[in-house]
């Protein structure tokens, strides 16, 4: 039996609406809401992990093998996901800090989809702007159920692409948004980053390399920064009725997260992080992952275990309360799921069979080994 599946280029991805950040909030929405029910399984024992990543060793005896560095790492990411999705991908990456100054992305992402019975491959996309968009729409979906209304101040701590797209995803849901804020190390970047969203949409943007500056303007706070340390904010900075979201590494000291409520983007999936950190040596714990600050209290016992935490899909689906009041503080984990870049992958795919977009490619005619 013939099997062909779709090969689509970045521009192709384009023309199939990966940028339209309305749609994929929308999308990642109902996916919120599929793993309220438990509709999806991701990589695992326990059917939640995010990933299996591959590290480099510190040093290799062998010259052509990749050693170490900040932010470098290949990583496998399988999900399914159900409802009317009902389609198995994964996305594959791999990530190089020094890629830019190649004129390369950090990372280079693809997606592959499978049909959940058949295994049958059924389109091979780009991902770089699956995963970008998806990432910033997450955030999107947060400030729709968890932010004030009359939010005016957004934040946005690191001015790369992941970080760019979390504003695209925050600005579209923050109704009331007149001003924007972009710390980062490099203020070509930032001055880059304000001059494109300001005239994309309106809104005056300024430029710091404060972080404590930026973190006290914000009355959302978007940390998406890759940087070598966690960004380590403060908990005076943090404005009351703020919604500070990590969607990159990032810490804040105890009394922030005593005095805030959090909000997982899945708490199950945290619970595989927690026990896969636990595992580690003490030594090298509670330094690397986006929650990891919070593992820690969770682990000295000043904050209840992630077992009690509360997910955005069960605030979605009206099981757990959200925001309360105007002058909660929130913060909302965002660590990144495959079931996201699956999802937007899947309605991807089915526009660009609509409008005959991409390649088909023969697997085989008939399966040699069948
Ligand atoms: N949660 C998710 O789903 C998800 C998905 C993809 C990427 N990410 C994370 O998002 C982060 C950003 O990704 P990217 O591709 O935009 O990275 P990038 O390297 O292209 O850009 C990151 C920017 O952060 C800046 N920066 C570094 N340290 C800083 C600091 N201390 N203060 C201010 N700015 C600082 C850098 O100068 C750079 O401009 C990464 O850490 C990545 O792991 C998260």
């Amino acid at each position: 039996m013939k099997t062909e599946f779709l090969y689509l280029n970045e521009k192709e991805m384009i023309d199939a609406g990966v940028l339209d950040y309305g749609r994929c909030i929308d999308v990642e929405e109902e996916v919120f809401r599929l793993l309220s029910v438990g509709d999806y399984v991701m990589g695992g024992d326990k059917h939640n992990s995010h990933g299996i990543m591959m590290k480099f060793p510190k040093e290799s005896p062998f010259p052509n093998m990749p050693t170490d560095a900040p932010d470098r790492r290949f990583m496998a990411m399988p999900a399914y996901v159900g409802g009317r999705f009902n389609v198995a991908g994964q996305k594959w990456y791999g990530s190089n800090i020094i890629n830019p100054e190649r004129g390369l992305p950090r990372s280079i992402l693809m997606v592959m989809l499978n049909d959940a019975d058949t295994c049958e491959p059924i389109a091979l996309m780009s991902g770089n702007l699956i995963s970008s968009v998806r990432t910033g729409c997450v955030p999107g979906v947060g400030v729709r159920y968890l932010a004030n209304k009359n939010a005016a101040v957004c934040s946005c701590i690191g001015a790369g692409p992941v970080s760019m797209a979390c504003f695209e995803g925050i600005i579209h849901e923050a109704k009331n948004l007149k001003e924007l804020v972009v710390c980062d190390l490099i203020s070509e970047k930032a001055q880059a980053f304000a001059e494109e969203m300001s005239k994309k949409y309106g809104v005056k943007a300024s430029i710091t390399t404060s972080l404590e500056e930026a973190v006290r303007a914000g009355d959302i706070v978007s940390v998406a920064a890759s940087s070598v340390k966690p960004i380590k904010l403060e908990n005076e900075w943090l404005k009351k009725g703020s919604l500070l979201i990590f969607s990159g590494r990032g810490n804040v000291d105890e009394e922030y997260f005593t005095t805030s409520k959090v909000i997982w983007d899945n708490t199950k999936m945290h619970e595989v992080y927690y026990d896969e950190h636990m595992l580690l040596p003490e030594n090298e714990r509670f330094i690397n992952g986006i929650a990891v600050q919070i593992y820690r209290f969770m682990y000295e016992g000043k904050l209840p275990p992630i077992t009690e935490g509360v997910s955005l899909g069960d605030v979605i689906c009206q099981n757990r309360r959200g925001r309360e009041s105007e002058d909660e503080r929130i913060c909302f984990i965002a660590s990144g799921m495959p079931v996201w870049d699956v999802a937007w992958g899947y309605e991807l795919y089915e526009n660009a069979l609509k409008k005959g977009l991409g390649q088909k490619l023969l697997l085989w005619d008939d399966p040699y080994l069948a």
